[in-house]
């Protein structure tokens, strides 16, 4: 059998690395245009940064794992095609701002079709609307090279920075497709793969339209879960509750669960916001405002989230942070990734250069040139934001310090040394509640946390 994944992302790269591991007899190519990229993946430095994911690429690649720019060549001799090409929220035209810009879909549609031959199963690994099964099958069945393909939709659940872990051990997979003998034949072809590490009783098979429809619900509900808490988070600092005590008192209900309740400066990362907006539209298409507007609020409270942790951090400095410079620790969407993608950092700082202060940012993953781009637009400078090498040399004469991310290494910080090194009063808002603030207002710090009561 041979498997051709298109696009090597965060989703393509990682899926393909684990099943190129688990399934030695399968050969594995995984395509991209880009080429920049794929030669990071022949390299030793990979185009994204996961814990554990060098160790699975070093095992396989070479042996039946492979990254190449051939696309045509490698849809030709694949027996199973994926499709993980990005879907980012449309910038233009009708639905902008919310719908799925799907012409990276559509795009990768059409070659297929104009490469492909015989029989091919055709799986969509990215996050689509529903119904995007129709549309690959319309331009598939066009080609005229009597291609007999069956599309099923196999949505990723990884989260990044467990990516590995969360491959090798997946809750479920999911697979979807047309319920007839050829679709169930696909179906059942694709659940053989998995099967190889994964227990059967965790391979879930639906129609295509409930498979495609529970990728975003499942983004929506763990969404709702943070901007529920993270509501009830600015409740706590109103009242002198704290929000880590709530969480963890609802969490003990077996009805509610512990996970997805940790108060935060905002959810970030390339699918929460993307999916619900996508939810949202097509919600509204299909003649549902009010289901619209209920997950239309889950990414309301979280950009005001965003707004709120900014907006405090100016009020507890004296209403004024011009000229004061404020370390940013941390610029990830998450700690152990390298990804930026809607991270709440970018609002964060870009609110306060709105307030011209001055913004030393520090990330232990993300390139200088990324925070600066991400933050003032590709080719825009502005002298009040830099970045530094370490978190010591970020915080050195901070007016305030910002946790951001949850990365581990500021938990270990010497925060002695860091309040030595600023004027006074010192400020730190832990962004993430990953500090003790009771130590740290010991040392001196007037110390914050989201959900936290005020000193
Ligand atoms: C994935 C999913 O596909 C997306 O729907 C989901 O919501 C998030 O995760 P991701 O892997 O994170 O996307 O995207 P990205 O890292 O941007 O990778 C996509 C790759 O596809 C890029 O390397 C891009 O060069 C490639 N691509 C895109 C192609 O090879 N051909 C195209 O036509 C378009
Ligand atoms: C998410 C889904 O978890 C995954 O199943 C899907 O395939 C892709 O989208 P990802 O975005 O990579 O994964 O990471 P996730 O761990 O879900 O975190 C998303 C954001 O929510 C991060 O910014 C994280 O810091 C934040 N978060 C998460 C909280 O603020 N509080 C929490 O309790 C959990």
């Amino acid at each position: 059998m041979k498997i051709c994944c298109i696009g090597a992302g965060y989703v393509g790269g990682p899926t393909m690395a684990m099943i190129a591991l688990k399934c030695p007899d399968i050969q594995v190519a995984v395509v991209d245009m880009n080429a920049a990229r794929i030669a990071a993946w022949n390299s030793d430095q990979l185009p994204i940064y996961e814990p554990g994911l060098d160790d699975v690429v070093r095992q396989a690649r070479g042996r039946n794992l492979h990254f190449t720019t051939d696309v045509a060549g490698n849809i030709k001799s694949a027996d199973i095609i994926f499709v993980a090409v990005n879907t980012p929220t449309k910038t233009y035209g009708v639905g902008a701002g919310r719908a799925a810009d799907l012409r990276y879909i559509e795009s990768v549609a059409r070659t297929i079709a104009q490469h492909a031959t015989g029989t091919k199963i055709i799986v969509e690994k990215s996050t689509i609307p529903v119904k995007t099964a129709d549309t690959i099958r319309s331009i598939l069945a066009s080609n005229g090279t009597g291609l007999k393909a069956q599309v099923l939709s196999n949505p990723e659940f990884l989260a990044e920075g467990t990516a590995v872990q969360d491959l090798l051990a997946p809750d479920r997979v999911l697979i979807g497709g047309e319920r007839t003998p050829e679709g169930d034949q696909a179906v059942a072809a694709l659940a053989g793969v998995y099967a190889r590490w994964v227990p059967r009783e965790r391979i879930i098979t639906t129609n295509l339209w409930s498979s495609e429809l529970s990728k975003l619900v499942a983004n929506a509900f763990l969404a709702q879960r943070i901007s529920s808490i993270n509501s009830i988070s600015a409740l706590c600092e109103a009242t002198g509750a704290d929000v880590d005590e709530v969480a963890n008192a609802i969490g003990k209900d077996s009805r509610i669960g512990p996970k997805f309740l940790k108060a935060s400066v905002g959810f970030g990362g390339s699918c929460f916001q993307k999916d619900i907006l996508n939810l949202t539209y097509l919600c509204e298409s299909f003649g549902l405002p009010e289901v619209a507007a209920y997950w239309g609020s889950v990414v309301g409270i979280n950009d005001w989230q965003k707004k709120r942790f900014a907006a405090r951090i100016v009020k507890e400095l004296f209403n004024t942070v011009a000229d004061k410079k404020i370390a940013i620790l941390g610029f990830a969407f998450k700690k152990d990734t390298n990804d930026t993608r809607e991270t709440a950092a970018i609002n964060v700082c870009r609110d306060l250069l709105a307030e011209h202060a001055s913004v030393c940012v520090y990330d232990p993953k993300v390139p200088a040139d990324e925070i600066l781009a991400d933050t003032l637009g590709k080719g825009h400078t502005n002298s009040r934001l830099t970045v530094a090498q370490d978190a010591y040399a970020a915080c050195a004469g901070a007016h305030a310090i910002a946790i951001v991310t949850e990365w581990d290494e500021f938990k270990k910080l010497d925060y002695a040394r860091i309040y030595a090194g600023m004027p006074k009063p010192a400020f730190l808002f832990d962004g993430r509640n990953i500090l003790d603030l009771a130590a740290l207002r010991k040392i001196g710090f007037k110390a914050s946390g989201i959900g936290k009561p005020a000193e």
